[in-house]
């Protein structure tokens, strides 16, 4: 935070915005229209994506006064991990259209390493998850699982994540089907599906001992093949097969009704993250931070982590003082990849981050145990 202010201070003119309207409009200028559509668009008339940022604004927090805030703690325990902050990279499938070298997985993965920030891994890496793994340096990652049809392509993904190193394993339950998306449509754009090629997925021994000819020498096959086997309908049912791919958490994203939030603690999730997807898959629903109360209520002592709509450290306050234990960020940091790479990733989580301690610091919350005794009120 200091060096932030510092450079503005000193009249440094940053080379990646600091708020996100701005970063936005520059990312999404810079980036070629296929990218910008895939990356800002989401499901129908983006109206629950829209909603997902709005919603911050009806929730506001109270000043606390003559609080000693000179030191902030933003420090967080995660299943037995100590995170020097409540925020983490959620998981981006095909990120490595966001930087010309077709690799911003690794490149968001040094950003990790460089800030302490977690990376969700997605399924959909251009980059094998084992050299992802190794980019983060030090810092923990955890993959994201979507679970393809065949179960020992799944276990197969799970191993692999495990012996990388990854701390926990994020199950998507939302996307077994892509949903309604109009701007890919409209331009005949969904890149995973026009062969950009899907590395960490190619790269799978299950899935090329299933293969006529490697991947390389026949990528049109790979992608049929792929479609083929992804996109797993995940019911309870599937609960204790889950469980038996792994000893690592099993943390189930895409939770939004207290029920599921229940029921998932119940059949054994280590913790529930609360997601809408960014808005991404279904469109008329309630945003996601309206959401999040429902969920921590039922899940009780289970960890909460969330996403969609996070645009500011001021949201990412909100969400912790509404009962998350970690924050996803998604677009924004695929907007600081676009802008400059790694670099840029890391400046956008900075930023957010120093938002966040500076708005600690004003409000009177030295910890995050005083902003989620705080809350947030409805408006
Ligand atoms: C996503 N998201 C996502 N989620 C997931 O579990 N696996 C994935 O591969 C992807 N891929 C993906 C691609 C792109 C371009 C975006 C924007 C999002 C959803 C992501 O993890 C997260 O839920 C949302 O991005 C959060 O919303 P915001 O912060 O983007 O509003």
């Amino acid at each position: 935070q200091n060096a932030i202010y510092g450079a503005g201070l000193a009249g440094i003119v940053p080379k990646v915005p600091v708020d996100f309207a701005t970063l936005a409009a520059r990312a999404t200028a810079a980036m070629p229209a296929s990218v910008r559509d895939y990356v800002q668009g989401g499901c129908g008339d983006e109206r629950t994506q829209d909603r997902n940022a709005a919603a911050f604004d009806h929730w506001g927090m109270t000043p606390r006064m003559m609080v000693d805030c000179t030191a902030r703690d933003l420090s967080v325990e995660l299943f037995g991990l100590r995170l020097p902050s409540p925020v983490f990279m959620a998981p981006i499938g095909v990120t490595g259209l966001c930087t010309p070298d077709g690799h911003g997985d690794l490149a968001a993965a040094r950003a990790a390493a460089g800030t302490g920030v977690p990376l969700v891994a997605s399924t959909l890496s251009n980059d094998p998850l084992e050299t992802v793994a190794q980019a983060m340096g030090d810092t923990p990652g955890f993959f994201q699982l979507y679970t393809p049809k065949d179960r020992d392509l799944a276990a197969s993904l799970v191993a692999r994540a495990e012996a990388a190193g990854f701390k926990g394993i994020v199950v998507t339950l939302d996307t077994w089907v892509t949903g309604w998306r109009p701007r890919d449509l409209n331009t005949g754009n969904f890149p995973q599906l026009r062969g950009h090629v899907l590395t960490n997925y190619f790269s799978d021994p299950v899935f090329r001992a299933a293969l006529a000819r490697p991947p390389e020498d026949d990528p049109a096959a790979a992608i049929r093949q792929w479609m083929g086997t992804f996109g797993k309908v995940l019911t309870w049912d599937d609960m204790p097969w889950l469980r038996s791919l792994t000893k690592l958490p099993l943390i189930l994203k895409g939770i939004c009704h207290p029920d599921d939030a229940r029921r998932a603690v119940d059949a054994g999730a280590d913790a529930i993250y609360c997601s809408n997807h960014g808005g991404r898959q279904a469109n008329g629903g309630i945003a996601a931070i309206d959401m999040l109360p429902g969920v921590v209520a039922a899940a009780g002592a289970t960890p909460v982590l969330f996403d969609s709509g996070i645009r500011s450290g001021t949201d990412v306050v909100k969400a912790l003082a509404l009962g998350a234990t970690a924050v996803g960020i998604g677009r924004p940091y695929s907007y600081g990849l676009a802008l400059d790479g790694a670099a840029g990733c890391a400046h956008v989580l900075r930023c957010l981050l120093a938002e966040a301690d500076l708005l600690m610091a004003v409000n009177g919350y030295p910890t995050l145990a005083a902003v989620r005794e705080a809350g947030a009120v409805r408006m």
